[in-house]
Formats: structure tokens, C-alpha cells, sequence
């Protein structure tokens, strides 16, 4: 990535699995500023909590930022598992950014991650066959993905993510909104009358092209007030996207991606092995960060790539030091490979680093220890083995044994192992 200057230089904080203060979200986007990032990407909504303050819908906090005691693995049970930032604090945040260069790009999860939106109002869930029990929504208390969608069949839950939207739009005034598109398990989608009505009068061959006909009239309301939808890569499984969406790519269908840029669809780069900040140094080190290459699905596109973003997802990060600790230098260096400097050897690259440290020491955050910036042999095995200690607890394996089933259900019945369709 070295070399050339991108005009998307991001963060992303996910503040729906642990709550953090606005106080300390302020100083990282300060640290951002200082290395010369534009984009703050504000991810509030999850299955796991709904932390921005809605007027029209008061119950999206009321209930859905509360989950009490959850289990994430060998992490804190109960630090920052509720709280919403309130529309005069959004407004905070904003100004803050636009003081030093950020735009802030808000995300709305669609269709899925949406247990917390419907434990509030559940009326926007998929219904159920006759004689069948009513899906039942809670905010969820452990990581994984879950079949809790927001229904495509229902005109009033279309409506209702559009007053959402609207009050976001009046917050967040900058050029893209993110909403969402990964991780839609299909299993209530298949099962709900009005989905399936829906895919029967708009002629899709399946669930994949029901969430792209979603994820258009969301984008295309956003459009039409001037702001373009940023989707996760997942949102590309239905068919190809107009050039006004911006794919995030994460993990997988590396030729969907491709096939997007080549059609000359614009990519925010996010690769898991170079960009998620909530795995250990062992993967993703700033070494690594540093030596990145271009990747294969941007080769031939490249002026498709508007840049990258390095999320901090934080199902177990539960305070403000460990996200510091995951964040410093990673962020920082992630922005050094997107500002159009060629930084010749590590060692330059290092120095950089080390320079931003100490200009941002103000702010009181702690880095990594520089023993964690480059890993290799006995040093990498050993912090690889404390991260995945850390993802152990025998309630978070329970849950997440669950949750496998579902994905596995979820394949089978995609393959059309399903005998109920219609
Ligand atoms: C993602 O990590 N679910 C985009
Ligand atoms: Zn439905």
C-alpha cells in the first residue's frame, strides 16, 4: 500500500459490544488527526447493544443499550455492557472530528446484527408460520452471529430503518453512511410469509437477492439525500452493486470484490489479516501492517481502492486501556501506509511510529510495548496463545456452540436442503 496517498484514511471503533466514554473516543480521534486519518467510522449498532439516541424510537435505548451480565470469554462480565450516546453527544463527537479533518461515517447494521433494534421493537421481525411460536428478541449477552433480521417483507420496517436514517443523517452530515450487510443468517428470512411474498412479487431468485433489493432501497434512499452507502463485501453475494455503494472488503468472495472494482465499484480495503485490530499482534503486527500488498482482488483496479480502515471490534475488549493497547500503534500505523510517503525499510517506518508516540503522549494512552511491533518464533506462539485464552469461558463456548449449529443450518438450507420454501 505504500507509496500512494488515498483519499479513505479509517478507523472503525465497535462501541455496541462494550460501551466507551465519549471523553475517550475523543482521544483517539485525536491520535487519529495526528496521523493523518479522515474517517472515523462509528459502528452503533450490534445484536449486542444500540448505543445512539433515536427521538422517534426512545425504546431502541431504553431497552436495546442494556444487556447486563454477558459473556464475551475470559473478559470482564459486566464493564461497559450498557450505555447510549445521546444525540447532543453524537453532535459533540461530530464537531470534534470536523475541527481536526475526520468525517464521521455512522453505521446502521441492515438486515442483520439487529438482536438489540428488535428486542426494542420486535413488530419489524420476520413473522412465522401458521401455528408456529412468535420469534422472541433479547439483546444478546456472547459474541457470535445470529438470524435476527430486520424483515424485507414488511413496508413498515423498510419505513422505520428510514426515520432512523433520517435522524442519523441530521447528526452525521458527512458523504457516506455505513449499513452494514454482513453476517445475515437466512433462517427467519426463509421461514417469514411476508419475505417470502416479497420475493415472489420482485421476482428473486432467493434470500442473497432479497438482501440486495434491501440493501438498494436503503442505499438509493441515502442517495437520493446525497450520501452514499458504504456495505460490507457480504452485500455483493446477491449481484452486483450500482457505483454509488462503497464495498468494505473483510474476508472471502475475493471474486465478487474483483468483479465490483472491475465493473469500476470503489473498495475500502479491510482485509482481516492486515486491518482487524481486535486480533492479536501474532496476526497482525505493524510489521505485517508495513509490508502489506496490494491485494489480488484490487490488481488491475487499482484506482478503485479509495483507501482502508482498521476496525477495533470489541467483543473483548471491555475497557478503554486494552483498546489503547490494541489500537497503539496499530491505527497509527495503518494510517502511515495510506498518506502517499514511501517509507523505505522498516526501521523508517518504526522511527514514524515512534514519533507519533510521542506527540500524541498528552493524551495519556498507553502503546503496546514495542516488543509487540514486529513478532516472530517463541514471541508470536506465546501472544497467539494468550488471545485465544482469552476467547474461553464455558458460558461464551455454550453460546458460541449455538451459534455454530445455526450457521451450519443456515449452509445446508442455502444449498436447499429446505423443504418448506412457499
Ligand atoms: C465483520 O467483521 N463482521 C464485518
Ligand atoms: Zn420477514
Amino acid at each position: 500500500m505504500n507509496g500512494r496517498a488515498y483519499p479513505y484514511r479509517g478507523f472503525m471503533l465497535d462501541v455496541a459490544r462494550h460501551y466507551m466514554p465519549v471523553a475517550d473516543i475523543l482521544r483517539f480521534i485525536d491520535v487519529a488527526a495526528a496521523c493523518g486519518m479522515n474517517r472515523f467510522h462509528w459502528h452503533l449498532t450490534d445484536d449486542q447493544g444500540w448505543r445512539v439516541e433515536i427521538r422517534r424510537y426512545p425504546k431502541l435505548t431504553e431497552i436495546g443499550s442494556r444487556r447486563g451480565e454477558s459473556h464475551f470469554g475470559r473478559v470482564s462480565k459486566t464493564e461497559n455492557n450498557d450505555g447510549f450516546y445521546t444525540q447532543e453527544e453524537v453532535r459533540q463527537v461530530v464537531a470534534h472530528c470536523a475541527g481536526r479533518g475526520i468525517q464521521v461515517v455512522p453505521e446502521l447494521e441492515v438486515p442483520g446484527h439487529a438482536s438489540a433494534m428488535l428486542a426494542a421493537y420486535p413488530e419489524y421481525g420476520c413473522g412465522v408460520g401458521a401455528g408456529e411460536k412468535p420469534h422472541e428478541y433479547r439483546v444478546i449477552t456472547a459474541p457470535g452471529v445470529y438470524p435476527n433480521l430486520i424483515c424485507a417483507g414488511k413496508d413498515a420496517a423498510i419505513r422505520f430503518l428510514e426515520d432512523i436514517l433520517d435522524e442519523l443523517l441530521a447528526m452525521f452530515p458527512g458523504p457516506e453512511v455505513h449499513i452494514g450487510g454482513d453476517e445475515a443468517l437466512k433462517l427467519h428470512w426463509r421461514r417469514c410469509p411476508d419475505c417470502q411474498a416479497r420475493i415472489r412479487a420482485e421476482g428473486l431468485k432467493d434470500e442473497e437477492e432479497l438482501q440486495r433489493w434491501l440493501v438498494l432501497k436503503i442505499g438509493d434512499y441515502l442517495a437520493r439525500r446525497g450520501r452514499q452507502a458504504i456495505v460490507w463485501n457480504e452485500s455483493l453475494a446477491g449481484g452486483m452493486l450500482p457505483g454509488h455503494f462503497i464495498v468494505q472488503h473483510w474476508r472471502g468472495n475475493d471474486a465478487e470484490t474483483a468483479a465490483f472494482m472491475a465493473a469500476g465499484g470503489r473498495v475500502i480495503r479491510s482485509d482481516v489479516e492486515h486491518y482487524y485490530l481486535d486480533y492479536a499482534y501474532a496476526a497482525t503486527d505493524p510489521h505485517g501492517i508495513w509490508a502489506a500488498e496490494l491485494p489480488d482482488y484490487a490488481k488491475g483496479h487499482e484506482e478503485g481502492l479509495i483507501g482502508a480502515e482498521c476496525p477495533l471490534w470489541t467483543e473483548r475488549v471491555t475497557n478503554t486501556p486494552r483498546a489503547a493497547e490494541l489500537l497503539l500503534p496499530r491505527m497509527p500505523a495503518v494510517a502511515l501506509t495510506l498518506n502517499g510517503k514511501d517509507y523505505p525499510d522498516w526501521e523508517a517506518f518504526r522511527d514514524a511510529l515512534r514519533r507519533i508516540r510521542e506527540q500524541t503522549a498528552p493524551l495519556g494512552l498507553d502503546w503496546a510495548d514495542e516488543a509487540l511491533w514486529r513478532l516472530e518464533g517463541d514471541a508470536r506462539e506465546a501472544d497467539r496463545a494468550a488471545d485465544e485464552d482469552l476467547k474461553r469461558s464455558p458460558e461464551c463456548d455454550a453460546a458460541l456452540e449455538e451459534v455454530r449449529r445455526m450457521m451450519e443450518q443456515d449452509e445446508r438450507e442455502a444449498r436447499g436442503e429446505f423443504g418448506m420454501r412457499n
